[in-house]
């Protein structure tokens, strides 16, 4: 298979993990007999430092016509204290996801066995949890107008859905639901917002065209509770921009660390695949950032993007294999982890290519 892919590293261990990530694909790529070219595109504090915008037009163009992204992070401490820059790594990450109209981001929190103890909560709790977040990404808060007045005393940001919008990420929901457990949670506030109760609306007719997928509607903050609380009892989660972004930060305990998730960004045009974590300037530089969940974006566009099933499992395999030897990044590491088992990102990195 012949396919150009773009990859994006953004800023902090972005590069880094992107680099694990590209990486695997090119063992796939030799392993499998796929020609996969590369070209590379900044975005973030690195396109800003360079051309001044966070999205430069070049790098949006090449994403328009590569066949898949891999995209790192983007984000700076400069910007992250100071509320007054006008102009901001994440406005190009914002834009990206815009103008690809890369609607609906997947984020599986998906337990490897071997991390039980990784996690703060306890193992009987997480044996076998699986959960599937389907994130709304173009709309709500994160796009409405935003804004000051009275001299700058009063700030806004208005959070808007149209009906659409919902009707759309709700039907990517339930045809997934439909191939896993065949249970859905819609996540809202309807209680108090008026974007949620046409979120549940909307839902609630979908669901209509699937009466063999089990629907329950939770609100955001017993949500977060129940997280945690039970998370077994979840299947696929479907919910608005801001929620998405909270509660997959909160389920990354669930699956040991951020180090781990992985993230399918889709919609009308080209896929971005994305760690949820950001750019970690903690420990940027370090060399001991967990690529996995770059890795496992990897593994999410050889299948989503190009329908490579067989790739993609061997991707996720290898991680699993890694794991079983014992192997670790600090972020996943416990008092029981013998020190000479915790590697690097590069090391990491040469392990997970051995078991491809
Ligand atoms: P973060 O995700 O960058 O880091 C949170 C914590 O998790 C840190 O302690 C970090 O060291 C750890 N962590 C994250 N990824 C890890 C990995 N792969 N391996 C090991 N440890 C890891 O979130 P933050 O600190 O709130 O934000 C830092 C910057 O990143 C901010 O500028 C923010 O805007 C940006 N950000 C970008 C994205 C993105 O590009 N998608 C996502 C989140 C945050
Ligand atoms: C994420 C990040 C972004 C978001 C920020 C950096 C704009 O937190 O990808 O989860 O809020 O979507
Ligand atoms: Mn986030």
């Amino acid at each position: 298979m012949k396919k150009n892919i773009l990859i994006v590293p953004g800023d902090g261990i972005g590069q880094e993990v992107t680099a694990v990530g590209k990486k695997v694909l090119d063992k796939i790529a030799a392993k499998y007999g796929h020609d996969f070219s590369y070209d590379e595109a900044l975005i973030g504090h690195a396109a800003i430092e360079a051309t001044g915008a966070p999205l430069p037009d070049e790098s949006l163009e090449k994403m328009k016509q590569s066949d898949a992204v891999l995209f790192g992070a983007v984000g700076h401490p400069k910007y992250d204290n100071d509320p007054s820059a006008k102009v901001r790594p994440e406005q190009g990450l914002l834009k990206m996801r815009k103008e690809l109209g890369l609607y609906a981001n997947l984020r599986p929190i998906k337990l490897f066995d071997e991390l039980l103890s990784a996690s703060s909560i306890k193992p009987e709790i997480l044996k076998g949890a699986d959960i599937l977040f389907f994130r709304e990404l173009t709309g709500d808060i994160y796009f409405g107008e935003k804004g000051r007045k009275d001299n700058g005393d009063t700030a806004f940001d208005i959070a808007q859905y149209s009906r659409f919008e919902v009707e759309r990420i709700a039907r990517k929901a339930f045809e997934a639901a439909r191939t896993r457990r065949k249970k859905l949670c819609s996540v809202d506030k309807a209680n108090v917002l008026e974007t949620s109760r046409l979120w549940r609306e909307v839902v609630q007719q979908v669901a209509k065209d699937y009466p063999d997928v089990e629907v329950e509607y939770q609100f955001v903050d017993a949500i977060a509770m129940l997280l945690i609380k039970d998370p077994k009892k979840f299947d696929v989660i479907v919910t608005a921009n801001l929620f998405g972004d909270i509660l997959t930060d909160e389920a990354s305990q669930i699956a040991g660390s951020m180090g781990m998730l992985a993230s399918a960004s889709i919609g009308d045009g080209t896929g971005v695949y994305e760690p949820i974590h950001g750019s970690a300037h903690d420990i940027t530089g370090k060399g001991i950032a967990n690529p996995m969940a770059s890795v496992l974006s990897a593994a999410l566009l050889l299948d989503i993007s190009f329908g490579l099933k067989a790739e993609s499992e061997d991707v996720i395999n290898a991680v699993d294999q890694v794991l079983k030897a014992g192997f670790r990044t600090g972020d996943i590491a416990d008092a029981t982890t013998p020190k000479d088992k915790i590697l690097g990102t590069e090391a990491i990195g040469e392990e997970l290519l051995s078991r491809i």
